[in-house]
């Protein structure tokens, strides 16, 4: 996508995820998260060993780096140059070949090849304003087959308007106190401000309007959605 209005995805990137000093601290402040339900959860779906697997916003690739050695062909999709080259030091160190990267983003990701069977997409999807996320989740679409699967997670607001301040002040009261090792007060606070979580019920029918079926739904203290959606 280009055009005179089309927004310079890294401006919208978090200006942390492109600093390789955040970059290399990352995977211990988010508690070195478990790839596996993840994984599974796209089997529970069909998504086989033969499958090709795109991960959007893949961070440091811990779930990328899981997937190469589950299916056949894995590429990780990530803006930030920094991120990208996390995953490819990963992959080096820990002997994981075949896993494909590209510096792509939701609204510039091309993909090449027999469409996908399946694109996963953590945390990442927040960083676009309402707008931009419609047209970035037709673009996943257009990357799967009829069929696939798409597995987004992501801090989705799974409440009335009337209910924000209290559901955020337990959240900012529940945060972790070193930033080193956890999300602060302070982090959540920035996001509530500057990142583009949607509520539940406008998420839902954008999927719908992207040509995507919601066919399972878990949701954890009415901020943290997982979704997953059938490519109609
Ligand atoms: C909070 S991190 C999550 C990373 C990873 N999915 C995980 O769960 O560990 C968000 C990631 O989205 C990437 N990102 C931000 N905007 C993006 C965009 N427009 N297209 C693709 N990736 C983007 C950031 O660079 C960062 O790596």
């Amino acid at each position: 996508m280009t055009s005179s209005w089309t927004p310079d995805e890294l401006d919208h990137a978090g200006p942390e995820h492109l600093d390789p000093e955040f970059v290399a601290g990352f995977d211990r402040k988010q508690g070195f998260p478990d790839p596996t339900p993840e994984i599974d959860a796209l089997r529970a779906h069909g998504v086989g060993e033969d499958a090709t697997v795109v991960d959007l916003g893949a961070g440091t690739g811990r779930f990328a780096l899981a997937a190469a050695g589950v299916f056949a062909r894995v590429v990780a999709v990530d803006v930030s140059a920094a991120m990208i080259r996390a995953i490819g030091e990963r992959a080096a160190a820990e002997g994981v070949t075949g896993l494909e990267t590209v510096r792509g983003g939701f609204l510039s990701y091309e993909h090449t090849g027999p469409p996908a069977d399946a694109v996963h997409c953590r945390h990442a999807l927040h960083q676009l304003p309402d707008f931009w996320k419609t047209l970035a989740l037709r673009r996943i679409a257009a990357v799967l087959r009829p069929g696939g699967v798409l597995r987004l997670t992501d801090l989705i607001y799974d409440f009335q308007p009337d209910e924000a301040e209290g559901i955020f002040a337990a959240w900012l009261a529940g945060a972790s106190t070193d930033p080193a090792r956890g999300y602060t007060a302070d982090d959540y606070a920035e996001h509530i401000r500057t990142e583009h979580s949607t509520y539940r019920w406008l998420l839902e029918p954008m999927l719908t309007a992207s040509g995507f079926e919601i066919v399972e739904t878990t949701f954890r203290g009415r901020l943290y959605g997982a979704y997953t959606c059938v490519r109609r």
